[in-house]
């Protein structure tokens, strides 16, 4: 069978960031078949479209490269204010570009998210799918995975409570067998 090959993307750039951690535990725990990459946000610039043409700037042609090649995308975002993170929101409005032939356009994407907060990030979350709604990206239809009271679950950069860890694991097989279902029918 063909690997599935997934790219992650945290929404933190913070060393110590649970979200990273989140989706590094993940990375761990894949089935046979099914690899993520997490591509880091850190050098991106802000989003300036004065900088599109005639090359955008390396970490962005990466980036942007790379969210291509992937199969699918898994977004583990923090919550900031009721809303995602900004290095998330301007790496996904980079991949968002240009609007006819971008990256993110008919991607499968699987949202995640955690706080330190009951809610679990679920604004962040919610607002991640409005904007993967305009990028014309394909977010997976799957109850949300928001990881709630995550500072008490992240262990030396590691998610360590199990039954988190088969809920997102369970949407990432979600994911697949949607992006396996696609490829049957190209
Ligand atoms: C937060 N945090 C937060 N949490 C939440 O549930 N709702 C919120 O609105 C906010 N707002 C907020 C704003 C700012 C500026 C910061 C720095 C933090 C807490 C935040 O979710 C928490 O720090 C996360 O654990 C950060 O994720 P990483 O860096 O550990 O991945």
């Amino acid at each position: 069978m063909t690997t599935i090959r997934l790219a992650g993307i945290s929404g933190s750039i913070r060393k110590g960031s649970q979200n990273t951690a989140i989706l590094r535990t993940l990375q761990e725990r894949l089935p046979a078949g099914v690899e993520l990459t997490l591509l880091p946000l850190d050098h991106l610039p802000l989003y300036n479209s004065d900088l599109e043409a005639p090359e955008p700037p390396q970490p962005v042609a990466e980036f942007k490269a790379a969210v291509q090649a992937a199969d699918g995308l898994v977004l583990c975002s923090p919550e900031y204010n009721a809303g995602t993170s900004g290095v998330l929101k301007n790496a996904l409005d980079w991949a968002s570009r240009p609007g006819n032939a971008a990256p993110l356009k008919g991607k499968r994407v699987l949202l995640m998210s955690s706080s330190p907060a009951f809610t679990g990030g679920a604004r962040a979350h919610a607002q991640l799918r409005e904007t993967l709604a305009s990028t014309l990206s394909r977010v997976l239809v799957h109850p949300p995975v928001v990881i709630a009271g995550v500072h008490e679950k992240v262990k030396e950069g590691r998610l360590v409570d199990e039954s988190n860890i088969q809920f997102a694991l369970a949407a990432i097989a979600a994911l697949v067998a949607e992006i396996r279902l696609d490829w049957t029918r190209a």
